[in-house]
């Protein structure tokens, strides 16, 4: 009886919170997602310097390309091809992901091995098939402009070093946020910032599971997965394994991680095609049957994927504005 009663107490509780949480003043936001805050406190004057660092192609060994190439930001940060191109147009084997929010996320790379957007810079610029070059070559480019000689040193006294340039550029990507996707108007209580297909798919989105591992304020981000817990992606995939497919793999070397990446922020994810680490899916519709299939074990309807998907574009946000005169 004693038992009974517990149970009888923890089912009242269940419902008590049942009826708070559908009280006209509650916030959607919950634990699980959160929408983006409109911008972060940040240094106005770190921001500028690496606005500025970010578009300077001075950081390739050969002076072509900068950040921006691969990550345009009137394009949603991404360049739109399967995989990146960088120096001498040589072909990568990873799809570019947006820096547009990149600050909300727990690891930076597909495979998570930047645990900040400092340490993060030192990759591309380092990367042979990307920028090809090293500090001691970029800061001797950058010395001889004497604008930056100033802007530098009004900021730390010691003028270009490395580090200075990777806090400026991550500075400038932490302004980088794109508020005010319908989604967030509609968590913020906005009851008519959702499309009725689009309020359907945020349902899907939770009841089939994808919520489980798309959460936080980034709706992705905050967490490891592996791609193919359902199934096999890449026996399917039909081209060959690269050692880039690997993820977690290739920084902790244990088995279980193999073909484990960071699980992708889908704010503007509809806005940054192609999909995958490897770019090998082209639309939004079938980004989102690969995952139901893979991640999920589920084969959805026409109207359920056409649902997720509208879902998905209510995470466009406002894109930061760009600046002109920049290559
Ligand atoms: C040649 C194209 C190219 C250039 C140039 C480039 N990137 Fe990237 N960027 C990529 C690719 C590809 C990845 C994914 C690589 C990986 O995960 O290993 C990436 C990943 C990132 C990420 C991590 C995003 C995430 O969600 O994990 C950030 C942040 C970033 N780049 C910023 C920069 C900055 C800053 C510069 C300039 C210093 C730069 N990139 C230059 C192609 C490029
Ligand atoms: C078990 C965890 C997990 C679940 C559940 C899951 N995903 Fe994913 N999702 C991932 C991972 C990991 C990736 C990145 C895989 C890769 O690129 O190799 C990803 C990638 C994506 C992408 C591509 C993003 C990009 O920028 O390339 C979309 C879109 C997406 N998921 C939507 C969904 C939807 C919709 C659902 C539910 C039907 C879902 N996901 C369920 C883990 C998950």
């Amino acid at each position: 009886m004693a038992v009974l009663a517990v149970v009888w107490l923890l089912i009242m509780d269940r419902h008590d919170d049942d009826e708070v949480l559908s009280a006209p003043e509650f916030s959607r936001a919950d634990q699980a997602v959160s929408p983006l805050p409109t911008a972060l406190p940040l240094d106005a004057r770190k921001v500028a310097l690496g606005r500025r660092l970010f578009h300077d192609v001075r950081l390739s060994h050969d002076d072509t390309l900068s950040c921006a190439t691969c990550h345009p930001l009137d394009k949603a940060g991404v360049d739109g091809l399967p995989v990146a191109v960088g120096i001498g147009k040589q072909h990568g084997t990873l799809n570019t992901p947006t820096v547009l929010n990149s600050a909300f996320s727990f690891r930076q790379f597909w495979d998570g091995r930047a645990a900040t957007l400092e340490e993060q810079v030192n990759g591309p610029v380092h990367n042979p098939i990307e920028m090809a070059s090293n500090w001691g070559e970029v800061i001797v480019k950058l010395k001889q402009d004497p604008q930056y000689a100033v802007e530098f040193r009004a900021l730390w006294r010691d003028g270009v070093t490395a580090a200075h340039i990777e806090s400026a550029i991550a500075e400038f990507e932490r302004s980088l946020i794109t508020p005010d996707a319908p989604f967030d108007l509609y968590l913020k209580g906005n009851d008519q910032a959702l499309s009725e297909p689009a309020r359907r798919g945020w349902n899907l989105f939770r009841d089939l599971g994808c919520i489980a591992c798309h959460q936080g304020v980034n709706l992705g981000g905050n967490m490891y997965s592996s791609l193919g817990v359902m199934g096999d992606f890449f026996a399917e995939r039909a081209r060959p394994v690269l050692e880039s497919d690997l993820g977690r793999f290739n920084v902790s070397k244990r088995r279980e991680d193999r073909h484990v990446f960071k699980v992708p922020s889908l704010r503007n994810v509809e806005r940054t095609a192609p999909y995958f680490h490897d770019g090998s899916v082209a639309t939004l519709a079938d980004a989102v049957e690969v995952m139901a299939r893979y991640q999920l074990g589920e084969k959805l309807t026409t109207r359920d994927r056409d649902d997720l998907v509208h879902f998905l574009t209510s995470l466009n946000g406002h894109l930061p504005v760009v600046s002109e005169g920049h290559r």
